[in-house]
């Protein structure tokens, strides 16, 4: 997805090792749609050529506030102005130092300084070994860089080049991108704490076997991390997928619905708005056998006999803070056809205010989808499209309704 279309992000590095992760982040920038300018201190261009980062970027690399090539000389005021957002990645405990203090010795603090500190976010991607990070001086000045504006962004855990173990690494590049990706967009539900469901459900036969649906998960996790995008505190109650949790989302893991149902109804109670978009097993085998059922020799298949599941999103929708307009909640139908009609009646079924319909069979494992959101009003068709796109127009239409303007 063309994330980054039209930002024209100014990439800093400092000395480190992880600026070889740096390659890879400028590559990811200029592929998400951003023009990247590279600007290296000194030290960076020890650890990784010029060069490489402008073949990355496609634009001559600027190390030097001595730059000749800018016409009025001042490659740390135009860097700036120019800019959408500086990252700086990595950003070491040594630059960081020097930031807290306003200090404009090289490019790098130059240009942070002389930024327009309203317009243009600072984002620092700290890299440094673990006793670095862990000092009291380096964690005084990550608050101060905070209080000061910057984003700072956390750092990753794990191996480092040095041989130890612990905090410190500089995030992976996927990473950091999604973290600016998220920057951009408007925070229309700060302060709101969203509960999301996702995934399928499994429901148990014997230990080894069980009835499950197609249901990727992909829709579910797009609006999690859309309404984390957004601001918002996120859980995510996720159904059996292989997805990875997007950044800064809280992930809760379970099988059957009767799991997931027990999981939602422990954490609604601190939601604001709740979004069904699991694909919850209608049915579960009325006996789920403790061993695994052998053929008997006869020939004949075991009958299984089934019992239905409650339903969540009912559940919810009619509890007291639901009702008294404490938690707004949204629901999915995954229809074959007559989508609006169908997708009407779960509504009122249901009793939300507000439910996404989509075809089931044409989007179960897509990474597109097509929408159409229904309330008492009528309906609106959200055009085919990434469903990332689409999660973050319906947490829009969310913060619409819950009186948030973006
Ligand atoms: N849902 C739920 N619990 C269930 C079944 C569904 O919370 N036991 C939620 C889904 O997460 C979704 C909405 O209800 O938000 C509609 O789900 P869907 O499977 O489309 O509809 P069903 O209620 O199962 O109705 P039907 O099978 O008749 O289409």
């Amino acid at each position: 997805m063309n994330d980054l279309a039209g930002k024209h992000i100014v990439l800093g590095l400092s000395g480190g090792i992880a600026c070889y992760k740096s390659a890879e982040l400028c590559r990811l920038l200029t592929k998400a749609g951003a023009t990247v300018q590279v600007v290296m201190s000194e030290a960076a261009t020890r650890f990784i050529t010029p060069m490489t980062m402008q073949a990355l970027s496609n634009r001559p690399v600027v190390t030097s506030q001595w730059d000749a090539r800018e016409p009025n000389h001042m490659p740390h005021i135009n860097l700036g102005r120019e800019a959408d957002a500086l990252l700086i990645a990595p950003a070491s405990a040594n630059l960081m130092a020097r930031l807290v203090q306003g200090r404009a010795d090289d490019l790098l603090t130059l240009m942070c300084l002389a930024r327009p500190l309203e317009r243009v976010a600072l984002l620092l991607a700290p890299a440094m070994n673990r006793e670095m990070w862990a000092h009291p001086a380096t964690q005084r000045n990550v608050s101060q860089l905070q209080a000061d504006g910057a984003v700072v962004f956390p750092v990753g855990q794990g191996d480092q080049a040095c041989g130890e173990v612990g905090d410190g690494r500089m995030l992976e590049p996927q990473e950091l991108l999604d973290l600016l990706v998220a920057h951009f967009q408007p925070k229309v539900l700060a302060g709101h704490r969203v509960l999301v469901t996702a995934g399928p459900t499994f429901e148990a036969i014997d230990p080894v076997r069980g009835i499950t649906n197609h249901s990727s998960g992909k829709m579910g996790f797009a609006v999690a991390r859309a309404a984390r995008e957004a601001g918002a505190e996120v859980t995510l109650v996720a159904g059996p997928v292989h997805l990875p949790t997007p950044w800064g989302v809280r992930r809760l893991n379970v099988q059957s619905a009767l799991d997931m149902q027990a999981v939602v109804q422990a954490e609604v109670e601190h939601a604001t708005v709740f979004v069904a978009a699991a694909a919850v097993a209608d049915w579960r085998p009325a006996t789920a056998y403790d061993q695994k059922i052998k053929k008997d020799g006869s020939g004949q298949p075991p009958v299984l006999s089934f019992v239905e599941n409650p339903d969540i999103l009912a559940g919810v929708a009619a509890s007291e803070r639901a009702q008294r307009g404490e938690l707004f909640c949204v629901g999915f139908a995954a229809e074959s056809h007559d989508l609006e009609a169908h997708a009407q009646a779960k509504r009122a079924r249901k009793g939300v205010p507000l439910l996404v319909g989509n075809i089931g069979p044409a989007t179960f494992g897509q990474d597109d989808n097509a929408l159409l959101l229904v309330d008492e009003h009528g309906c609106r068709a959200v055009p085919h499209g990434p469903k990332l796109a689409l999660a973050r127009q319906l947490v829009a239409e969310i913060a619409r309704r819950l009186g948030r303007v973006a």
